[in-house]
């Protein structure tokens, strides 16, 4: 007889985690599958430990950089990767023994080990077999990916991901990044900061291209100021390898470059884990993309009663949208009807520095839309609270329905950007208008005032330009 649970979720990640637990606060008698460490990548090899290292690299430079103005003389600044990499992992382990808590807290019971799906809602765990009465749900993640068409396929020396970045002893001196997304930008940020000279390389014409472009220019001014060099529009045509280093021909401008570096980190997007699973067996269909193909409002696949969640479920491959998912398969599980999931209004932060987030759609986007609007900016420069801390770089840009005064897009670059963009989340998910957010009183001297000041631009209102 095999093990009954109610429900069985594939995967320990941010999706499927909280899955498990919203599950059991339900009432189901839950097991999660992991073959790794619970937390999946966010926890262990992305969100968390990489922000470990962007809070060091933030530190690095505004100790070499602001301290002396703000009356703090320190000396000579030297920076210790090792060091910051040694407490980030800190920082990921304690976060993976906290979901290691919360599973028995909710007594959900971890199965460790690879599943594989087998007829009737049956998981195979090793020689185990666990049968779900109610549900299966698959959410097994994403993973690095290499470019093996040019010559750059991982070998975890010469070209790293993320997963190797993350565990480097020291920085490379040299460093390209190909793929300037949130991964790129962020770790071009971090390897910076502890003295790699950094190449960001991005093929579409800007880099986080999938921003406003009013963001992305900030970034790019602001990285090159720091001295990296940024080429967007650029084509890795070949890359040869050698045992120390590696050179890439990359077409940028018109003309082909030969740039050389000890190390390539690969950015350029993840692959979906959907091997090895018995998706094809259990009736589980693939998109053209190569993700799960899930009913949006219910999570479920093509096969009864198998659920995907997260990464595996298609984009935006972002922990938040994952977790989202997770609690609002849980509930359909277990027969509540939970309000769907806006998907045109999941935040996306990258946390570089400056930190650049957003909701909603970009200004190119409404254009492509032919909507009509209005656009209200504020500087940091002109706030208060950002030039108390010498944080003046960046903007909050609001796009504003001229008709309705619904908000279709607002775009944050600056310090804690990754903070306050939650104020525009809150108002688009109640449909609030930009005359209703500004008409909440907010507290002075706050960053959240350049927000309601771009609220009060789009209206022609400004008060403090
Ligand atoms: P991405 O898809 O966001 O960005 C990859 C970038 O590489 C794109 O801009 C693409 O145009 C570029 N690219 C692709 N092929 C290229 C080539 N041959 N040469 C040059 N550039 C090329 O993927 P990324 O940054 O690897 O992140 C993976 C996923 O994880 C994304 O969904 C991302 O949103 C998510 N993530 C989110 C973070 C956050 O929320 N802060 C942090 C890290 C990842």
């Amino acid at each position: 007889m095999p093990n009954q649970f109610d429900v069985i979720v594939v995967g320990g990640g941010p999706a499927g985690y909280v899955c498990a637990i919203r599950a059991a606060q339900l009432g189901l008698t839950t097991a999660v599958v992991e073959k790794e460490k619970l937390g999946g990548v966010c926890v262990n090899i992305g969100c968390i430990p990489t922000k470990a290292l962007l809070h060091s690299a933030y530190v690095a430079n505004l100790v070499a950089h602001d301290a002396k103005e703000l009356g703090i003389e320190v000396g000579a600044v030297k920076t210790d990767y090792g060091v910051a990499m040694r407490r980030s992992r800190k920082v990921s382990e304690q976060n993976s023994k906290g979901v290691e808590f919360l599973m028995k807290k909710h007594k959900v019971t971890v199965l460790k080990g690879s599943a594989i799906l087998a007829p009737n809602r049956t998981v195979r765990v090793g020689k185990d077999e666990h049968q779900a009465r109610k549900a299966v749900v698959i959410a097994t993640g994403s993973r690095v990916k290499g470019i093996p068409q040019i010559g750059l396929e991982i070998n975890k020396t010469t070209v790293i991901s993320s997963d190797e970045a993350l565990f480097l002893e020291s920085p490379p001196k040299t460093l390209i990044i190909v793929g300037a997304g949130a991964v790129g930008c962020e770790f071009a940020d971090i390897f910076n900061a502890f003295g790699s000279k950094v190449t960001l390389i991005e093929a579409l014409p800007r880099i986080l291209p999938l921003e406003d472009s009013e963001s992305s220019d900030t970034v790019s001014k602001s990285f090159k100021k720091r001295g990296m060099a940024v080429h967007a529009g650029a084509k890795v045509k070949k890359a040869t390898l050698a045992k120390d280093k590696a050179a890439l021909e990359v077409e940028t401008g018109g003309k082909n470059e030969n740039i050389e570096a000890e190390k390539v980190l690969m950015a350029a997007g993840r692959a979906v884990n959907t091997e090895n699973l018995g998706l094809q067996e259990a009736g589980v269909q693939l998109t053209e993309r190569g993700f799960i193909k899930v009913n949006p409002a219910t999570l479920e696949t093509t096969a009864p009663g198998i659920y995907a969640i997260g990464d595996v479920a298609g984009p935006p491959m972002l922990a938040h949208k994952g977790s989202r998912e997770g609690i609002v398969a849980a509930e359909l599980i277990a027969g509540h009807h939970p309000q769907p999931i806006k998907y045109d209004n999941v935040p996306s932060v990258t946390y570089c520095h400056p930190e650049v987030a957003s909701i909603g759609m970009t200004e190119e986007q409404v254009k492509e839309r032919k909507l009509d609007y209005q656009v209200g900016r504020f500087p940091f420069s002109a706030n208060g609270r950002a030039r108390t801390s010498s944080e003046t770089e960046g903007f909050v840009k609001i796009i504003r329905d001229k008709k309705y005064g619904e908000i279709l897009g607002a775009h944050i670059v600056g310090a804690h950007a990754s903070e306050i963009i939650h104020e525009l989340a809150v108002a688009r998910q109640n449909e609030y208008t930009v005359e209703e957010v500004d008409l909440a009183i907010h507290a002075h001297p706050t960053l959240s005032e350049a927000i309601a000041e771009a609220a009060l631009d789009s209206m022609g209102r400004v008060v403090h330009i």
